[in-house]
């Protein structure tokens, strides 16, 4: 398999040496406008193969996109990150025309491409990549849930007292800090309800500490996370590449599921080789569906800024 990753910034790379670590792939070609950059990125991961035992092939390019040509997965990961306090909506005015010119370079090099968009605002972002290349719905994907499921569980096992193993849980809904949707209510400690071991307030405080996880550690570390989200994100690769039938909440363009249509936001997807297998329609309480519906509300608001990126 050949995976290309846009943008070699942190999250990419990341995203580049979690592939190559669990070597499923033949290659991963890292991509960026700034000279030399992936190329010594690349370099300098492709010097941990001996050191971590992987025979993944990593190769940089600065913006040469015929490098990338018949990718079977790429990565999207270019545009700017945000900075201490401001929402990832606000990065839409610089990310947007970033996006929209990367899908249309892959699409042109790799006709059978799958993209999986982590730049931000990203249901936004994957939104556009949908109308950009006219790709099926089932070959663009947005990462946000699987990031945002992992910090649920991260949070959950610090409340419970358990190791994050011992959690399951999903978060669905728009990958922003107000329309993100934790389901606290399905999350459970080995098949137990975590209802079983925490307060109504405690659960409450999963939740909204889940909604910001990215923007704390924006607060902290000055720029956006990147080794959860390259984490996440090659989780997803994985899956593709291994035809695994694995669910993920992704980003995912609705045509009626949940009773939405005409945008991508986070449902609980099954992904294997042909990229979204299937958008899985789980039962939700009353409660959670009006939270999803808000949240659509909230990503259809971020998308209406898109007039005149998308022709
Ligand atoms: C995050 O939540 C970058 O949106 C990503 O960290």
């Amino acid at each position: 398999m050949k995976v290309t990753v846009v943008g070699a910034g942190a999250v990419g790379a990341s995203c580049a040496e979690y592939i190559a670590i669990k070597d499923f792939a033949a290659e991963v070609v890292l991509i960026d406008i700034k000279e030399g950059f992936a190329e010594g990125k690349a370099m300098d991961l492709m010097q941990c193969a001996s050191l971590n035992g992987f025979d993944t092939k990593i190769t940089g390019t600065t913006n040469d996109y015929t490098k990338t040509a018949g990718s079977d997965v790429a990565v999207i990961t270019s545009g700017i990150p945000r900075k201490p306090g401001m929402t990832r909506e606000e990065l839409i005015g610089i990310n947007a025309g970033i996006v929209k010119m990367v899908s249309e370079n892959l699409l042109k090099h790799s006709p059978n491409v799958i993209l999986i968009v982590v730049s931000n605002p990203m249901d936004t972002m994957a939104y556009l990549a949908h109308k950009a290349t006219g790709l099926p719905k089932n070959r663009v994907i947005g990462m946000g849930g699987a990031l945002d499921s992992a910090r649920f569980k991260y949070r959950l096992s610090e409340a419970v007292g358990c190791p994050a193993s011992d959690i399951d849980g999903m978060v669905i809904g728009g990958h922003s800090d107000v329309g993100m949707v934790p389901l606290i209510g399905q999350a459970t400690r080995n098949s137990v309800r975590v209802s079983e071991f925490l307060t109504e307030e405690r659960m409450s405080e999963v939740v909204e500490a889940t909604k910001v996880g990215g923007a704390t550690l924006t607060g902290l570390l000055g720029t956006s996370a990147w080794y959860a989200p390259g984490a996440a994100v090659s989780s997803m690769v994985q899956a593709i590449a291994q035809d695994s039938q694995k669910m993920f909440p992704c980003s995912a363009l609705l045509d009626g599921e949940y009773g939405l249509s005409d945008l991508s936001i986070g449902v609980p997807c099954i992904l294997g080789k042909n990229g979204i297998e299937k958008i899985v329609e789980i039962s939700l309480t009353d409660a959670e569906k009006a939270k999803l519906q808000e949240s659509a509300a909230g990503v259809k608001k971020t998308n209406a800024l898109l007039e005149g990126v998308i022709a």
